[in-house]
């Protein structure tokens, strides 16, 4: 069992889509099981590249909610929505922004095509917050924050939160990577 860092909003490996995966390795294996306990007790859904992993992996667990306590964990490579419907608002969180909720509008169902730890081609329907844990990893994969999804106007009103969550100025109880700082241009 080991935990990773989580590398927060500002870090490149968040803004680029994630690499297709071809083949799963050991340490694929060893990757998504350490995802699993990084995520435990914090968040229900991780993509690969919050821990810095460009890869197209995420894991969700959402039994903690009494709704979806028979859920079983999830884990999904190269996800692909194929099919989506109807529109819901909901408030989401992110484990890359800490201390940053806001609502976002999505397809309200969607159907899935990835494949499993086995690679095997897999399909699946899901709805309520299933479906919405799963677009806003799959969103990570593609280079997307959920923050993305809201107006430039309430954005603006983050900048300086979030310059702060990207300089690693703010407390969370897991081990976060902040951004690199930006250089300024050297004056001749
Ligand atoms: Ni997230």
């Amino acid at each position: 069992m080991a935990t990773l860092p989580i590398y927060l909003y500002g870090n490149e490996v968040l803004k680029k889509k994630a690499e297709n995966v071809t083949e799963i390795t050991n340490a694929d294996i060893k990757l998504i099981q350490n995802m699993f306990d990084t995520m435990r007790g914090y968040g229900i859904g991780l993509a690969a590249n919050q821990v810095g992993v460009a890869k197209q992996i995420l894991v969700i667990d959402i039994s903690d909610n009494e709704e979806w306590k028979d859920t079983k964990p999830l884990v999904v490579i190269n996800p692909e929505i194929i099919d989506e419907e109807g529109e819901w608002e909901f408030e989401e969180g992110c484990l890359s922004i800490p201390d940053i909720r806001e609502k976002v509008w999505r397809p309200e169902k969607i159907t899935l095509r990835y494949n499993d730890v086995n690679m095997k081609e897999r399909k699946l329907e899901a709805d309520g917050l299933l479906a919405r844990v799963l677009q806003h990893e799959i969103d990570h994969l593609n280079g997307i924050l959920f923050i993305d999804h809201i107006s430039a106007a309430k954005r603006t009103l983050l900048k300086s939160k979030l310059t702060k969550v990207s300089k690693g100025e703010i407390e969370t109880e897991y081990e976060v990577v902040a951004a690199p700082s930006k250089k300024k241009p050297k004056k001749k």
